[in-house]
């Protein structure tokens, strides 16, 4: 007999129609879990859900933007009608906002940034809570960055917005701790997705030997954090990078 780590979760994974999400909710799928997939793009998402079923796993497409409150409750509403609870969210979806230094940069791409990467976050982590309580335990994974922790010139939007992001992940870790609820960052490193930048490949990956990896590759720690006990770790980060950050 097969044993599956996820066999009978809820897992809601956000950026679902592409990249790491989409890798992570096939994984989560295969190893037994119901998934709810989200994204703006009703194609790319059926397409992650048609891959999830023809592999034999449950999976359900529900459109929205992360940076609508209203689509953000609906979301959550059908996973309580359908579900009545979740275990396993991930917040996946984000946005890149490119190479801008701060006094030549695009204030509209600073607001964007922080809107999707930390407001929408935190939207679907509020949302959430209830069903994750209401299963008597779940854990929140959040997908950091490097430039989250250290900076680079170049990135102010996107670093300040995963650096609160973190800080967001390590707040909500200690209020929901006493509801077994685990809350950890997930850092991935390099990966080869469309929003990995040719200027980001050059400068980082080449010259500073960083491990240029596959979406795929970051499944086992999305893995791993999803299968820890009830009083596992929590607001910790855990990284898929080579160097100190
Ligand atoms: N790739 C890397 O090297 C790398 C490194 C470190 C961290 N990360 C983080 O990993 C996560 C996934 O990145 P990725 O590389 O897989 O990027 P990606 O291929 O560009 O995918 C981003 C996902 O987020 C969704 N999304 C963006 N804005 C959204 C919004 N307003 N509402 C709902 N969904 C939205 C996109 O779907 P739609 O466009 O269909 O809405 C897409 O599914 C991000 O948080 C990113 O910051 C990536």
């Amino acid at each position: 007999m097969t044993y599956l780590r996820l066999e009978g979760k809820v897992a809601l994974v956000t950026g679902a129609s592409r990249g790491i999400g989409r890798a992570i909710a096939s994984a989560y799928a295969q190893e037994g879990a119901n998934l709810i997939c989200t994204a703006r793009s009703e194609d790319k998402l059926n397409e992650t859900v048609e891959t999830i079923r023809e592999l034999g796993g449950s999976a359900f497409a529900v459109k929205a933007d992360i940076t609508a409150a209203k689509e953000v409750q609906k979301l959550f509403e059908f996973t309580a009608e359908r579900f009545g609870g979740l275990d396993i969210l991930v917040v996946n979806a984000g946005m890149s906002s490119g190479y801008q230094s701060v006094e030549s940069g695009d204030p509209e791409v600073w607001r964007q940034t922080i809107e999707t990467n930390l407001f929408g976050a935190y939207s679907c982590i509020k949302e959430a809570i209830p069903l994750l309580k209401a299963r008597g335990a779940g854990k929140i994974i959040t997908l950091g960055s490097g430039l989250g922790h250290n900076g680079r010139p170049g990135g102010s939007a996107y670093a300040c917005s995963k650096a609160a992001l973190w800080m967001l992940t390590q707040v909500v870790a200690q209020e929901l701790t006493e509801h077994n609820i685990s809350v950890n960052e997930l850092v991935p490193g390099p990966v080869e997705t469309g929003m990995l930048s040719d200027e980001f490949r050059k400068n980082v990956v080449e010259k500073e030997h960083e491990w240029l990896k596959t979406p795929e590759e970051v499944c086992e720690l999305a893995l791993f954090l999803a299968t820890q006990p009830d009083n596992g770790p929590s607001a910790q980060s855990f990284s898929l990078m080579r160097r100190a950050r």
